[in-house]
């Protein structure tokens, strides 16, 4: 027989970065030190009473079904959560766990987009999100962040972008590149902006923990039109587990609900469990330890790489990615990681990743290392590029 692949697999590119951890792991293999700075989850493990709770949850024999929506305690304790962390009242019924956030943003797809609708979304991004709209029948169209520009959005770049086919527009803050944090006036206004179009704003806050110079708090229930979209994976360092949440506008949950029963019954039980241990006071406690030597990583490597040559314009408020113009180096952004690992054994992600514009000028380093980790694949850069 003669297989046919599905035509929508031809819009659905690989992440081009995993080439260059596979040819990692041969160098590894080689007995050779690789300094990892292309890897997108923290390096430290789950938090110990996490780990306990998820065993304690095992012994219990937690092993069954919990609703589609989520285990209810869980989402009391995120609506709790919002309240004790950001001061916000938020109805547990809006809540809404599934097996990470990855899930939580095709849940909220499927629900918002009608075949031929589009949806704005930022070049640089998350590359999963066209992939997720096109899923849903959507058309993912692009606003282009520039260095210049700090990689900020602004609403004229929406209402630019704004047509009659607009359903919604998807942003995450911080932001994976570039780990820029919009300023909640310019997300004000884009939600206004969007609900006089009867339009949404889906935005992703699974970076929303890793925030390092302001206390910012999550955006939730400032407007109508907006789903939240957050994770236990990036803050918590539960990536592994996948659980992650959305907060939907409460007309929308009874259709979240069915959708999640049919497409994945339910986030993992064990998981779900453990989760309700991240916002037990010993838990935040360690988290907040780990956030501080993020930002130590972050202003090491942010000065570091600028010394070096590459080009940032300004300090970015958060995750733990570094957005690098590489052009000096290289035009050929996809080139210039391939040579830097076999090389001097650096691993970094091309810009191609996330994007086409001025994807071949840049680079993302990721600070999901060791600060000696760090300091010897800067030496190494140092060496290499001068
Ligand atoms: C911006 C952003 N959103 C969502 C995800 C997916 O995370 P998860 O499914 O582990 O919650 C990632 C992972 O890297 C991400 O960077």
């Amino acid at each position: 027989m003669k297989h046919s692949i599905a035509t929508r697999m031809e819009h659905i590119a690989p992440f081009h970065v995993m080439k260059l951890l596979a040819r990692a792991k041969e160098l590894e293999a080689q007995g050779k030190i690789v300094v990892h700075m292309e890897i997108g989850e923290p390096d430290f493990d789950t938090p110990a009473p996490i780990v306990m709770a998820g065993i304690n949850a095992l012994d219990k024999g937690y092993t069954h079904y919990t609703p589609a929506l989520g285990l209810n305690e869980l989402r009391v304790a995120i609506a709790n959560f919002y309240k004790s962390n950001d001061g916000i009242d938020v109805d547990k019924n809006r809540i809404v766990v599934a097996p990470g956030s990855s899930s939580a943003l095709q849940l909220v797809c499927g629900v918002v987009i009608n075949p031929g609708d589009e949806v704005i979304l930022t070049d640089p991004g998350y590359p999963c999100n066209k992939h997720f709209v096109q899923i849903a029948g959507g058309i993912p169209t692009f606003i282009e962040l520039d260095e210049q520009n700090n990689y900020e959005i602004t609403l004229d770049d929406v209402k630019n972008k704004w047509t009659n086919n607009t359903r919604a527009i998807m942003l995450a803050s911080p932001s994976n590149p570039t780990g820029v944090l919009i300023d909640t006036k310019t997300l004000d206004d884009i939600a206004a902006f969007a609900e006089q179009k009867n339009a949404y704003l889906i935005l992703d806050e699974i970076y929303h923990g890793l925030v390092y110079d302001e206390d910012v708090k999550s955006f939730v229930g400032r407007c109508e039109n907006v789903f939240i979209i957050n994770s236990f994976s990036k803050y918590f360092c539960m990536t592994g587990w996948r659980v992650g949440w959305l907060v939907a506008p409460a007309e929308f949950i009874d259709s979240i609900d069915r959708l999640a029963q049919n497409i994945f019954l339910a986030a993992p039980t064990v998981a779900q469990h453990a989760a309700l241990e991240a916002f037990q006071p010993a838990t935040l406690d360690i988290l907040e330890s780990y956030r501080k030597e993020f930002k130590e990583r972050r202003d090491y490597l942010y000065h570091a790489l600028n010394d070096l040559g590459f080009g940032m314009k300004g300090k970015p408020q958060g995750a733990f990615y570094l957005y690098a113009n590489s052009a000096r180096f290289s035009s050929n952004s996809f080139q210039l990681a391939e040579d830097l690992l076999e090389n001097i054994n650096v691993a970094i992600t091309p810009g191609i990743d996330f994007g086409k514009h001025l994807a071949q000028e840049h680079v993302r380093f990721a600070y999901t290392r060791s600060m000696e980790q760090l300091e010897l694949g800067v030496s190494r850069l140092a060496s290499y590029l001068k």
